[in-house]
């Protein structure tokens, strides 16, 4: 994959957004950062994924301007995401983001999400909870107002979040981000997206690594001689679904790209979505008032 061909999704900001990114949950310290960049940048990725509470905010803008110019490439050849922790959910949104921009240190942030529709510290049931996601979202607009956050969206939101958000907001959410793969399709969340005119993004699309050992994937896998993450990832992208796998290894960063010069028989991509169960890998928010 080179930076010319890789594959983009239409933002509702009317910004092209690469539909492969980095992730980097549990990529942290400053070296590895920099190798998973510097190999990422190299195979071709132009989108990183990064969140407060990932505490690599920081090490991540550092690697880019280090890297940058080493790889021939400008600020404005990247696209970067980060989220607001949910810690900062509510009064302190403001400060929290532009403690995000400060860390990365990158001018602006290209995509800034809301990362949980609930608040660290507060029941999930606690009816304080939407007023507090309501005050995050007006910090958003601001920022976004001010130019600071290009565009702007909500991760881990479930059917009613997204509903009350579309009621209430004056910006609406370029992007949700979610756990999707073939054990969790959220077919509803993705056809309100749809209808709002919300880009979906997968997050964990290989089920935190469980499902590269899945039969009917390695069935797939072995059908189309491709790897189990590669089948996984294009079985996303194959429906136009962005996709952010995490890999801390080059070789793998590299192999994850290999996913636009092979496409899957609608009986593979058949088989593959027939495994949906609703099972997570990672957080439920279900309950989040
Ligand atoms: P590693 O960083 O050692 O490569 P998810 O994106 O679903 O959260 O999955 C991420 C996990 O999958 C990480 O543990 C990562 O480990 C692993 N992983 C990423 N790409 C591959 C790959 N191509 N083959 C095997 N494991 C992978």
């Amino acid at each position: 994959m080179s930076s010319s061909t890789s594959p983009t999704v239409l933002l509702n900001t009317g910004v092209q957004m690469p539909i492969l990114g980095l992730g980097t949950y549990k990529l942290v310290g400053p070296e590895n950062v920099y190798q998973a960049v510097d190999a990422a940048l190299a195979a071709g990725y132009r989108s990183f994924d990064s969140a407060a509470v990932y505490r690599n905010e920081a090490d991540l803008g550092r690697a880019l301007k280090e890297l940058l110019p080493k790889h021939g490439l400008t600020r404005e050849d990247v696209f970067i995401t980060s989220k607001l922790g949910p810690k900062h959910q509510g009064q302190g949104s403001m400060e929290a983001a532009l403690h995000s921009l400060s860390q990365l240190d990158l001018g602006y942030i290209d995509l800034y999400l809301i990362h949980w529709p609930g608040t660290q510290g507060l029941q999930v049931s606690d009816q304080r909870n939407p007023g507090n996601r309501a005050k995050s979202w007006a910090s958003l607009e601001e920022l976004h107002a001010q130019g600071k956050l290009k565009a702007i969206g909500v991760s881990n939101y479930k059917l009613t979040h997204m509903k009350e958000l579309m009621q209430s907001c004056k910006i609406p959410p370029a992007l949700l981000q979610v756990e999707f793969h073939p054990q969790l399709c959220q077919t509803e969340l993705r056809s309100v997206c749809k209808e709002y005119g919300v880009c979906f993004q997968a997050y964990s699309s290989l089920g935190r690594g469980e499902l590269l050992s899945h039969p009917v994937v390695l069935e797939v896998a072995k059908n189309c001689d491709r790897t189990p993450a590669q089948v996984l990832l294009r079985w996303a992208v194959q429906q136009g679904v962005p996709v952010l796998p995490k890999s801390s290894n080059p070789d793998r960063i590299q192999r994850n790209t290999e996913l636009f010069d092979f496409s899957l028989s609608d009986a593979d991509m058949d088989k593959l979505s027939a495994l949906d169960c609703g099972l997570r890998y990672c957080w439920d928010p279900s309950d989040v008032a």
